[in-house]
């Protein structure tokens, strides 16, 4: 078991060792009217997702494949603050375990020496404007070592024993996500958005760097000069415009 100290985070687990993803299985909980905090772990995922409908590699024991059930009385469009949440827990949450420093680059992608180590996956289920649960996928490269990942990713992707040197404990690693994810959510709730937009901001690499934003829309380029209170990036252009970036992959250029 894990030895969780916390109130309602990670109180249910419900632990499987081969799904295809757990955000499937966490919608279907959901759906059942799974308790806020329950969380689906797997020890591997056949079929795990990653954002803009991508396939995110999930190996036998040496990652954290994690979808947490939260409930949140919040209005649709605040649920990105969520993710950006979710992703400073997650920082210190390594931060405390292994002594990495991370950094985050927006919207929800963790890098440690510019390659990607976590992803998050935030789903909803909603009628109307009312948000029914919030899922959030997890996925933490923990004890692969990068031989082990598949070519393509290699120049892109780390693991924290890659970083480190030594393989982590992954049951610890989810005890001080818990810890750490439920102690700034508690805290949004009550207090709203600002304290953690702060803590999202120290941790961006992206900020006030010029950035290329590939979007559905099109690409722009511009400086990122911060994100607004629902967690959307803002650009300045060279002609000194602001644009807001809902969704888009990013390029840090300089
Ligand atoms: C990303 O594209 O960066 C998000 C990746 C999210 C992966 C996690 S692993 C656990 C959960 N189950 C899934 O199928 N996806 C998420």
């Amino acid at each position: 078991q894990l030895g969780l100290k916390t109130e309602f985070m990670g109180r249910h687990i419900h632990f499987e060792e081969v799904v295809s993803s757990t955000q499937k299985i966490a919608h279907s909980l959901a759906g059942d009217g799974a308790e806020e905090g329950t969380i689906v772990v797997a020890d591997q995922q056949t079929g795990g997702r990653g954002r803009l409908a991508r396939a995110w590699y999930s190996p036998k024991q040496t990652g954290i494949w994690m979808s947490m059930i939260l409930r949140p009385k919040i209005p649709i469009n605040k649920t990105p603050q969520l993710t950006l949440l979710t992703a400073v827990a997650l920082i210190q949450a390594i931060e405390e375990v292994t002594g990495l420093t991370p950094e985050i680059k927006w919207p929800n992608d963790i890098m440690i020496n510019g390659k990607k180590i976590v992803g998050i996956l935030t789903e909803l289920q909603a009628e109307a404007d009312r948000v029914h649960s919030v899922i959030i996928g997890i996925g933490m490269n923990v004890n692969h070592s990068l031989d082990q990942f598949p070519e393509e990713l290699q120049a892109i992707a780390t693991s924290i024993a890659e970083e480190t040197g030594e393989p982590a404990d992954r049951a610890q690693v989810i005890q001080a996500i818990m810890k750490n994810f439920e102690k700034l959510y508690t805290s949004y709730l009550i207090h709203g958005f600002k304290p953690v937009k702060l803590l999202w901001e120290s941790y961006a690499i992206s900020l006030n760097k010029t950035l290329i934003a590939r979007t559905l829309q099109g690409t722009i380029r511009g400086r990122a000069i911060g994100i607004d209170d629902e967690g959307v990036l803002l650009l300045e252009t060279a002609e000194g415009k602001i644009e807001k970036i809902y969704s888009a992959d990013i390029e840090i250029q300089s």
